[in-house]
């Protein structure tokens, strides 16, 4: 064989993959295509160099690698042999040439897909896009995060490096715990507290910790499908309660607990999702009321707490909650930015511990690092600052909006400027059709969602979401006057 043996190898000296590399990848291409077999003896290293036009360490290093690799042995004073041990059919893994693809398919059958994929295409440069009510990432406190992360990764102990907690970093959960007691009433300590990576697996760990296939949970009819999606993949079946002006009808979850057991009820008091509509007192105490009699959980989404302009902001259920029903779900994606994944649920401790339990089963602990910088940020009262900075920047930029709307749109849709959130809920004449209306937009160049996308089951409401926080006063009077452009015949 070693007489036939010809390598069919063209160096690329300018690659960016050292020759040593080409070369001992080129010797397994020749292995799995079975041009060598186990047994093979290698060509001597200065008779291969020579041929090869390389430095003869060049050879010695690709056999090595060969070696290291298990394809070759060298056997002392013969020469390099091809593995005997090799199976039939040769590994792969190193020997993946740059030009070979991943396979299409797995080789193997995959489950129903449990969760429909949702890959969102960007919008084409230039769009503007009235987004879900995310904050503008522009004026993120950026210097202060970095400046507090250097100094976290720079300390000379570094402990945020080490292992650590899977409840998340100690002090930020000591921070948050100090921070929701002081502004939202709730009487947490540290250990009440799991940080998380955003409030998304805040709700998929809570949604696995409480539900069991076939559990029905009740939900807002108008809602959050990446909530339902987490409670869903856990089991639940879920039933819609219809939202009216004062928010959540506890009156028809009432009903439903007459029918059959509810373990749970996924709520957004604050600024309902999508409606925005705050919960009023009475509805809130009535849902305290009947969860602590039936012993159901109430998880509570408090996702843009920060971000009330009319009055102060209305203290969360869990601020109440005696009976310990309220499992209490906060993010910083609006405070801070949601590229940073920071979220966390409070709870009575013994949740708190089974939810970390969960979480180290995909994620042994959070970022520690981030979390120690964003502590450092909330024990100087840079958040909170940011947080006034940012308040007074959304209500102008949400007034704007809604006076472009009244001025552009006045005749056909309608809404209510909401007391808090970043985000509109423009409620549109009937006779037009929503979708076709987003279609039109979008090829004006501006985003806009539908009511289908917050519907439970159905059309959806005649409605669009209008996310204003990240649109600067000028952009959003573009886009209302892109959309106004975009707007159908009535049908
Ligand atoms: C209802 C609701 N809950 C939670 C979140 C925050 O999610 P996360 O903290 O995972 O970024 C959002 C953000 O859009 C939201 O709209």
């Amino acid at each position: 064989m070693l007489r036939t043996w010809k390598l069919t190898l063209e160096l690329e000296p300018s690659s960016s993959v050292p020759l040593f590399v080409q070369l001992a990848r080129a010797v397994v291409r020749d292995i799995e295509r079975g041009r060598l077999s186990p047994g093979d003896a290698l060509p001597g290293t200065r008779a291969l160099a020579l041929s090869l036009g390389v430095h003869r360490n060049t050879v010695d290093a690709a056999y090595r690698e060969l070696i290291h690799q298990g394809w070759a042995a060298a056997e002392p004073s013969r020469g390099t042999f091809v593995s005997r041990a090799l199976p039939v059919a040769a590994p792969r893994g190193f020997g993946g040439t740059p030009r070979q693809r991943m396979p299409a398919r797995p080789g193997f059958s995959l489950p129903q897909e449990e969760v429909a994929p949702r890959l969102v295409t960007p919008p084409p440069r230039g769009t503007l896009v009235f987004n879900d009510g995310a904050p503008d990432v522009r004026l993120a406190p950026a210097v202060a995060l970095a400046r507090a992360f250097r100094r976290v990764l720079t300390s000379r102990a570094r402990t945020a490096l080490r292992a650590g907690d899977a409840r998340g970093e100690p002090g930020l959960r000591e921070a948050l715990a100090g921070m929701l007691s002081r502004t939202r009433g709730l009487a947490a300590g540290a250990d009440d507290v799991l940080v998380t990576r955003g409030s998304q697996m805040a709700l998929f760990l809570v949604a696995r910790a409480l539900v069991r296939p076939g559990d029905v949970v009740a939900v807002e009819a108008l809602g959050y499908l990446p909530a339902w999606d987490a409670l869903r993949l856990a089991g639940a079946r879920l039933v819609g309660l219809p939202v009216d002006e004062q928010g959540l009808r506890v009156d028809a979850l009432q009903a439903l607990m007459a029918k059959r057991p509810v373990r749970a009820v996924y709520v957004t008091p604050h600024h309902q999702y999508p409606t925005t509509v705050t919960l009023t007192a009475a509805r809130r105490m009535e849902l305290l009321r009947v969860a602590a009699e039936a012993r159901m959980a109430v998880v509570e989404d408090d996702y843009d707490h920060e971000f009330h302009y009319e009055g102060r902001p209305v203290l969360p259920l869990a601020s109440s909650d005696r009976a310990g029903c309220v499992v209490y779900v906060g993010s910083l994606s609006k405070l801070v930015a949601p590229g940073l994944r920071l979220g966390y649920v409070v709870a009575p401790a013994p949740l708190v511990r089974a939810l970390a339990a969960l979480r180290t089963v995909v994620d042994r602990q959070g970022d520690a690092p981030l979390e120690r910088a964003l502590a450092d940020l909330l024990e100087e009262g840079e958040l909170q600052r940011h947080a006034r900075k940012a308040r007074r920047e959304y209500q102008a930029r949400r007034d704007v909006l809604a006076e472009a709307l009244r001025g552009e749109l006045g005749g056909c849709v309608d809404f209510e400027v909401p007391a808090g959130g970043l985000s509109l809920w423009a409620r549109v004449d009937e006779s037009l059709d929503v979708e076709a209306w987003a279609e039109r937009a979008a090829s004006r160049g501006v985003h806009v969602t539908p009511g289908r996308a917050f519907a439970l089951e159905g059309r959806g409401p005649s409605a669009f979401r209008l996310g204003f926080a990240s649109l600067t006063p000028q952009e959003l009077r573009e886009g209302v006057r892109r959309l106004a452009l975009a707007r159908p015949r009535r049908g």
